[in-house]
């Protein structure tokens, strides 16, 4: 089992990926098992609020696993991205507040998870980022929608081109994160049942009005992104990208 999930009698239900030899990377049966926790907990009225963590000291989780992506044609890219909306739009509008504690790398998709996410806290080794540019490819599961929703256009755009990674402080700086606290885990359940204890209708109600902030067309942005994400798997350049990853080399990219 690569998904860990606690209820505990205070309504705080704790979701673990737990798959430490890929630094909790997300295969077909993670993010699958991932997304039907999400929604037996979704389903579940005694769970007030999600927190999701990785497992280990080392990643909260460094993405969608790159060895899975490896020969995906532009259909199963398509599907996998669904899986990935799927699972991260869960998170975004289920009634329940849900919680990210990223206890170290964040990455790709590990970043999207936390940041479909209501609050992130951040341990201080936590490194965040959308490093997809170095495999030819982009944030495929609402990164490009919701980087640019929390933290701005500008900083979307910088992260997304470039690939960097920031640390914990400056990912306080650019509202990527809430805090930055140690252990991440004990301030996020510290929130969670701060938040069991409120009505979960107000909460469900506030939730859903904030969400309207995302905008009209919000879910079809994210369609956009499944469609374009997708068909970056028929290029030369996400072929040689996902290929140089898995064999520890530099890519060579030829813009085909
Ligand atoms: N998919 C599949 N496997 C992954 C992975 C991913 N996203 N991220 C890490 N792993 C695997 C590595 O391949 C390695 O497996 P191996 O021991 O069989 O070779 C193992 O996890 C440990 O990773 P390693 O790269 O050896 O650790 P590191 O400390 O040197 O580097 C990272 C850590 C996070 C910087 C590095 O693993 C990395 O860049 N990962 C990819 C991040 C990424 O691009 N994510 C976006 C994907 S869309």
């Amino acid at each position: 089992m690569s998904i860990d999930v606690r209820r505990a009698g205070d309504g705080v239900a704790t979701v673990t990926i737990d798959r430490q030899d890929a630094l909790n990377a997300l295969d077909v049966e993670t993010l699958t098992q991932l997304r039907d926790v999400l929604n037996d907990l979704e389903a579940d009225e005694t769970v007030r609020v999600v927190v999701l963590t990785g497992a280990g000291d080392r990643a909260f989780a460094a993405g969608a696993d790159i060895k899975y992506m490896r020969g995906l044609d532009v259909d199963a890219a398509k599907a996998w991205g669904a899986l990935g909306h799927e699972t991260t739009r869960l998170l975004e509008a289920m009634p329940q507040p849900t919680i990210a504690a990223i206890n170290g790398f964040a990455l790709g998709g590990g970043c999207e998870l936390a940041l479909a996410c209501d609050i992130r806290y951040a341990s201080a080794r936590a490194q965040i980022g959308q490093p997809e540019i170095d495999l030819g490819i982009i944030p495929g599961w609402g990164g490009t929608q919701r980087l640019a929703r929390i933290s701005g256009v500008g900083v979307a755009k910088e992260l997304i081109f470039t690939g960097r990674s920031v640390d914990a402080e400056e990912a306080l700086r650019i509202g990527l994160v809430n805090a930055v606290a140690d252990p991440v885990l004990d301030q996020a359940l510290a929130t969670a049942r701060a938040l069991a204890a409120k009505s979960p209708t107000a909460l469900a109600t506030a939730k859903r009005a904030i969400n309207l902030a995302l905008g009209a067309n919000h879910g079809d942005n994210l369609e956009a992104e499944t469609v374009l994400f997708g068909e970056l798997f028929s290029t030369a350049d996400a072929r040689e990208g996902i290929n140089a990853f898995i064999e520890k080399r530099e890519p060579r990219f030829t813009g085909r």
